[in-house]
């Protein structure tokens, strides 16, 4: 077969911190994730996504680098990388990494050095005056963690840009020597084996020009820094100069695109990125004004995945992530049916086409944190964000409907292990509280019962790896009843059903009895007497010819 490995992937997203902790200090670490390498291995993936493990103050946990080059102590040491790489090795899977060039950390050497506007890092960064004699930022944009996205620095008196925090500043990609300085780095983690790299913010790191951008209510500016042709230059010129000369791929973390703007970076012919995650999907719900409760429209949800398989060839599937809230409390029922919703999003996202990512805890059905007040939450977006509303005079109810549901801690909670003293995820304190759930949600309790979330993810992956119609069978989306999301995967005449039920009601339904049951969360075997779906109901069907 010609096609490439990574096709036939399945990933699973590490975030270190809060995976598995092997000395005590509340904090995950290499080690951890070496110990649970076996558990990786018998649920059948076969890459992971290693969230950053690189040396950082931890602003933004990790996705501030203070050097590319040397692991985070709280995690670990180069040595137990290299030890873990080996590790995965000899079990098959392959490791891709975090690479986050948009910005460094406050921290790193280059800006440390680069304030000194005679250094030679200087021009590493974007700086400009201030106007108004250095009282205003230099034009009106704003960052992705609120706020403006200038920071005046005390040392040189100029201003630097920032897109997210004001701790993480940009990097100047018109300067050669910070490509340079990137391909030195892929190179580096290429070389010690791994196979690949997760492009955190890639298609924002170009700025064409740092005019004042239309006012908005979000990221005013983006027209000059979302997917310029300088972005797509520099794309070319690592894939050419770095990642051609090895056997990997690159997703690339893409904001604020749309499919064109996908396929402008992904499609076969680009030579940029491999496949991109896209934000449309995540972002179908409606928010209403009372309270910003959100509410999930399951036919928009359709609609958009629907529009991505269609018009781009080969996405990155994904319901989760550490950006974002856990998908059974978002698009299923975590209260009343959380087995089942979780099994019937575990259906739709492995029989996709395109590469599926399983965010840690998803396999098991992990539910969002369950904070009560904003002082329980770490994450520096949401205090931002809670910080602003205050600043406006919101009240307190409102500010935290506001990031409850949405927060980047409801999916960033510890890794559930079992019923036992702090899910065992750690013998001290754990840095972010454990969802208290975690006596009847966990590893242990999976791994026991052979109808758990976790065994029908092992039991989906297997079917997913070993059919070719569901990894590079073409997708279409079929008529279905309202909340219900139908579409056939076909590959040389042979095809497959896919329908997932998306509400908490009984819906009718009519099936042909000679079709074969694959997998089904109701355990159904065949469709014989079969009217109506039930709630949250899967089933995944091979359709005999007839
Ligand atoms: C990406 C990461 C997010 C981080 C941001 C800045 O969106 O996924 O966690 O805060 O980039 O690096
Ligand atoms: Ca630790």
């Amino acid at each position: 077969m010609s096609e490439k490995w990574w096709k036939e992937a399945v990933v699973y997203q590490i975030y270190p911190r809060s995976f598995c902790d092997s000395n005590g200090d509340g904090i995950g670490d290499i080690q951890g994730i070496i110990s649970k390498l076996d558990y990786l291995k018998q649920l059948g993936i076969n890459v992971i996504w290693l969230s950053p493990v690189y040396k950082s103050p931890n602003e933004d946990n990790g996705y501030d680098i203070s050097d590319y080059y040397s692991v985070n102590e709280e995690l670990g040491t180069l040595e137990e990388m290299k030890n873990l790489f080996y590790e995965a090795k000899i079990r098959g899977i392959k490791i891709i990494m975090d690479l986050v060039i948009n910005h460094v950390s406050n921290q790193h050497e280059w800006f440390i050095k680069g304030q000194n506007v005679d250094s030679e890092y200087h021009d590493y960064f974007i700086w400009r005056k201030g106007k108004d004699g250095g009282k205003r930022p230099p034009n009106n944009w704003t960052s992705f963690f609120t706020g403006s996205a200038w920071e005046k620095n005390d040392l040189n008196s100029k201003y630097f840009l920032h897109l997210f925090s004001n701790t993480m500043p940009d990097l100047n990609f018109h300067n050669p020597k910070v490509i340079a300085e990137v391909k030195a780095i892929m190179k580096f983690w290429l070389d010690m084996g791994i196979s690949g790299f997760r492009c955190d913010v890639i298609n924002v790191i170009f700025k064409s020009s740092l005019k004042d951008g239309k006012k908005r209510i979000a990221l005013t500016g983006q027209e000059y820094y979302v997917s310029q042709y300088g972005c797509h230059k520099i794309l070319k010129e690592l894939k050419r100069d770095v990642t051609a000369n090895y056997d990997c791929f690159l997703v690339g973390e893409t904001v604020l695109v749309n499919t064109d703007m996908a396929n402008d970076l992904c499609a076969d012919n680009r030579q940029e990125l491999d496949m991109v995650f896209g934000f449309e999907h995540m972002e179908t719900e409606q928010i209403s004004n009372k309270w910003f409760k959100l509410k999930f429209q399951p036919e928009k949800l359709f609609r958009v995945i629907t529009k991505w398989q269609t018009e781009v060839d080969w996405n990155a599937n994904y319901l989760e992530n550490h950006d974002q809230p856990r998908s059974v409390s978002r698009f299923g029922d975590d209260k009343n049916f959380r087995e089942l919703s979780a099994k019937m999003l575990c259906t739709m996202l492995l029989t996709l086409r395109g590469t599926p990512y399983i965010f840690e805890g998803q396999e098991i059905g992990m539910t969002n944190g369950d904070f009560l007040d904003i002082e329980e939450m770490k994450d520096l977006e949401s205090h931002n964000v809670y910080n602003l509303a205050k600043e406006l005079h919101f009240p307190k109810k409102l500010r935290w409907s506001l990031i409850k549901k949405t927060s980047r801690d409801n999916a960033r909670t510890p890794m559930q292990w079992s019923k036992n003293a702090n899910a065992s995820f750690t013998t001290g304190k754990p840095w972010l509280q454990i969802n208290k759930n975690f006596e009847n949600i966990n590893v242990e309790q999976n791994l026991n019962d052979k109808d758990s979330v976790l065994n029908f993810y092992k039991e989906l992956i297997s079917i997913r790896k070993n059919t070719e119609t569901l990894l590079f069978g073409t997708f279409k989306r079929l008529n279905s009843p309202k909340n219900v999301f139908i579409f056939e995967r076909k590959l040389k005449g042979e095809k497959y059903l896919t329908i997932c039920n998306f509400s908490n009601k009984k819906i009718k339904i009519k099936f042909k009895l000679n079709w074969n049951i694959i997998i089904s969360n109701y355990k159904r075997t065949d469709l014989k007497e079969v009217n109506f779906l039930e709630p949250y109901e899967s089933i995944l069907i091979k359709i005999n010819k007839s």
